[in-house]
């Protein structure tokens, strides 16, 4: 039975269990609630305002923008937006991916990314079987069918599942919780990976088309990498197989794990790579599918040159020309550089966090960084999920000023409880500190909650 928190108003909410305190503005950092609250806001509403709120060059660009062009179909027109924004993408992405498909946001990109993969089989080898795309269990990639179909999170699939293709689940390079007993990370990432080839064997090569991976693992089980290794093999197992490799740097991309692109950790080289939330800093809803000169001209110079997709807002020149005005004010500021130093400060100090009996496990790249709360930490046991350990963190997070971004269901699909820290990626040393010191506060509290 919902708890009924939610306003009264004509607003379809996410969830009405939760009250929805008013946000009057954001800057910086912060988010400022009508009472005047300031709230250090710690995840980037979900890994997207990496250049902070209230940036006044953007909000000047964007009427400017508006003034001479918002809208044209991309089926129809170019604009420079378009072209300048596409081609500062290509720069961003590992060497290959010449070719951006501009989309609205991450789940359309992934399902993009599918459906191209799809399409470029067809259209190299004529009629053909291969439509299966491979993904992990403890994976996040959309809410669309398609999406979903490809997602590996039980609790957010399993309302839809009569509705969702059958697409093929592997084990996750889930370290902390590896199912294999590995030892290391290395172990984990080899033993992850040899799954790929296993499975492929099992479901048969011809019906396989294309193997979907997170570089660095978003609300599934935040902060979870493997080791170049991984990226290694799945590039060698998906050209022994003939399969198209998608990386999913929606949550990962756009220089939040302190690269250009996660991928550039691990020398990845994917055949599509799909971005979204922080390729704009949230200035604007926009998202693309990126892909090699082989894929695009296998569908569109020596195909049938149409690739057979497309949505109304995609390629909208105004949201390219915010994403190219975000991607040059991050160069031009040295941000991907600063997220890199302020993320192994913060996860180097995080470390303190472990002699709290409830922290199990913290991990991450750059400013993407993972906190998982355990009951038993010798055991790895979970809380129950009716003691609300992420709802209890969240509270005590907002309490103090701080937004984390809760998840859950990392164990079994709903036990297991963690939070996921992404402060934009432009916070200073001493902003860093304000939200370790808010941090600690809040998970002192809930150690002394829970025991
Ligand atoms: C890795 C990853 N892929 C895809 C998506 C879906 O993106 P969107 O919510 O913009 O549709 C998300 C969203 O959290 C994500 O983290």
């Amino acid at each position: 039975m919902s708890l009924n928190k939610a306003p009264r108003n004509n607003v379809f909410y996410r969830n009405q269990n939760w009250m929805y305190p008013r946000i009057e503005r954001g800057e910086g950092i912060y988010l400022i609630g009508e009472n005047g609250k300031r709230y250090i806001d710690g995840c980037s509403g979900s890994a997207v305002a990496n250049i902070g709120h209230g940036n006044k060059e953007i909000a000047q660009f964007t009427k400017e923008h508006i003034e001479r062009i918002a809208f044209t179909h991309l089926s129809r027109w170019t604009v420079d937006s378009i072209e300048k924004c596409a081609k500062r993408i290509a720069s961003w992405c590992p060497e290959g991916l010449s070719h951006v498909y501009f989309v609205s946001g991450g789940s359309e990109a992934t399902e993009t990314a599918m459906k191209m993969a799809r399409q470029y089989f067809v259209e190299r080898d004529g009629k053909t079987n291969k439509w299966k795309i491979i993904s992990k269990w403890n994976s996040y990639h959309g809410a669309t069918l398609g999406s979903l179909s490809m997602t590996g999170t039980i609790g957010r699939r399993k309302i839809y599942d009569p509705l969702l293709a059958s697409f093929p689940k592997i084990s996750q390079f889930y370290h902390y919780r590896n199912p294999w007993g590995a030892k290391s990370l290395e172990e984990t990432s080899i033993l992850a990976a040899k799954e790929l080839e296993m499975e492929i064997l099992s479901q048969g090569q011809d019906n396989v088309a294309a193997f979907i991976s997170e570089p660095v693992v978003g609300s599934a089980a935040p902060g979870c990498h493997p080791e170049k290794i991984y990226f290694d093999m799945v590039r060698e197992i998906c050209d022994k197989y003939d399969i198209l490799f998608i990386m999913d740097e929606v949550m990962a991309g756009s220089g939040r794990t302190g690269k250009k692109m996660a991928s550039d950790h691990f020398q990845a080289k994917p055949d599509i790579l799909v971005v979204a939330k922080g390729l704009s800093s949230g200035y604007t809803p926009i998202g693309a599918a990126v892909c090699t000169t082989e894929v695009f001209e296998t569908i569109m110079v020596k195909g049938s040159g149409n690739f057979i997709h497309g949505h109304t807002y995609a390629g909208n020149p105004l949201s390219c020309g915010i994403a190219d005005k975000v991607m040059e004010i991050i160069e031009r500021e040295n941000y991907i550089e600063n997220c890199a130093i302020q993320g192994e400060y913060l996860i180097n100090k995080l470390d303190e966090l472990y002699k709290y009996p409830i922290v199990g496990d913290i991990r991450g790249k750059g400013l993407m960084i993972g906190i998982e709360f355990v009951k038993d930490k010798e055991t790895k046991e979970p809380f129950d999920s009716s003691v609300n350990v992420k709802g209890k963190i969240t509270l005590n997070c907002l309490e103090e000023g701080l937004v984390p971004y809760p998840g859950g269901g990392s164990v079994d699909g709903v036990r297991g409880d963690h939070i996921l820290l992404a402060p934009p990626i432009n916070i200073t040393r001493e902003e860093v500190d304000l939200l370790y010191e808010k941090l600690e506060t809040a998970i002192k509290k809930l150690s002394e909650q829970l025991f």
